[in-house]
């Protein structure tokens, strides 16, 4: 079963089986059929980077349903399942008059892997709504809850990356969000000179997600016409004393403070810097507008992907001192 459809790279990789699920249900029976079968757990395909066939069961976890689930004066809780499209959802909430989401307009994949690294855009991340999410456990078929505490949410990190990386499937996602009072971000890049440019002061949740949209329009490819995982490395943070000593010999390096001890720097500027922006090696390649994003422009392999993401580590390293890591999960 080919799996160039199911990941955003657009890579050509074989499942020795596949099995799309459409309800927990399903997915409980599927886990029972199989139970020594290796599994390999796919949402939208939009973080990972298949290097090789996968010899295990795939099981596609396509739950669909959107709802509200309880709401107060100033709160409402709105729960997605899995395999709800983030984009299709966050529009759905905008256009019920619900707040914070609208920073996360246009992230490609589902909803049932963003705690999984905590996504986030323009100075919002799924933390800062995230409610609680129900998963299924792998190995007892038991459901349970994880609240926000549990996830130990960080910068694309939470315990699903962690301590209990592979042994649950989040089935749904609750997030609480604002009726009224929106607390509106507008502070993160472009977002303010975009608003100002189409004459906006006093901005809605619409326009907010609109302006987001056309910021990453312009910025980063449509997976649809190029195959791409988004952001392939993290922006490293580096603690305060390595930083100093960075800067002083490239005082132009662009960096945001994040704590007394540490520095988070731009690995797309580290990039582009270190002369890779627009380059293309084979079909594999990095973008033009955003140099953190690796291309596929056809055919590349998931190996030649990842030898050019080497390439530019070391290279970053030799010029910076800096290492950075994938964002992306190497399959
Ligand atoms: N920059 C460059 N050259 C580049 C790209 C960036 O010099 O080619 C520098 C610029 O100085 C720019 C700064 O980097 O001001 C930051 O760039 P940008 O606002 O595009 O954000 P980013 O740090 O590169 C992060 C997220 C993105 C998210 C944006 C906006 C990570 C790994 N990436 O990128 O997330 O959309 O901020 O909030 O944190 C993703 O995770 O897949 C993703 C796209």
């Amino acid at each position: 079963f080919s799996l160039k459809n199911y990941n955003t790279f657009g890579i050509e990789a074989k499942a020795q089986k596949f099995i799309s699920v459409h309800t927990t249900d399903e997915l409980k029976t599927v886990l029972e059929q199989h139970p020594d079968d290796p599994k390999f757990i796919l949402g939208g395909g939009s973080n990972m980077l298949l290097t090789q066939d996968i010899h295990a069961l795939v099981i596609h976890v396509d739950l669909k349903g959107k709802r509200i689930i309880e709401t107060s004066d100033d709160f409402v809780w709105v729960e997605a399942h899995a395999g709800e499209n983030w984009h299709e959802f966050v529009l759905w909430t905008i256009n019920q008059d619900f707040g914070g989401l609208e920073n996360m307009s246009l992230i490609p994949g589902n909803v049932g892997t963003t705690p999984i690294q905590n996504i986030g855009a323009y100075g919002t991340e799924i933390k800062d709504t995230f409610a609680y999410c129900t998963a299924l456990e792998i190995a007892t078929l038991q459901t349970r809850t994880f609240t926000k505490e549990e996830c130990a949410f960080g910068y694309r990190e939470s315990i699903f990356k962690n301590e209990e990386k592979n042994k649950y499937i989040i089935t749904s996602v609750v997030f609480k969000l604002t009726k009224h009072s929106h607390k509106i971000n507008v502070s993160y890049g472009d977002i303010a000179a975009e608003l100002t440019q189409k004459g906006i002061t006093t901005p809605t949740l619409k326009d907010v997600s609109d302006a987001v949209t056309a910021i990453r329009q312009r910025k980063l490819p449509d997976p649809k016409e190029l195959g791409n995982s988004g952001s392939f490395f993290k922006n490293p943070i580096l603690p305060k004393n390595d930083f100093e000593r960075i800067v002083s010999l490239h005082p132009e390096m662009p960096h945001y403070i994040i704590s007394d001890t540490e520095v988070k720097v731009p690995a797309g500027w580290l990039i582009e810097q270190a002369g890779f922006k627009g380059k293309r090696f084979g079909d594999a390649g990095i973008h033009k507008n955003q140099a953190l994003v690796l291309v596929n422009y056809g055919n590349a392999t998931g190996q030649e992907i990842l030898d050019v993401a080497r390439t530019i580590q070391q290279t970053v390293y030799d010029t910076f001192g800096i290492k950075i890591e994938a964002e992306v999960n190497i399959i």
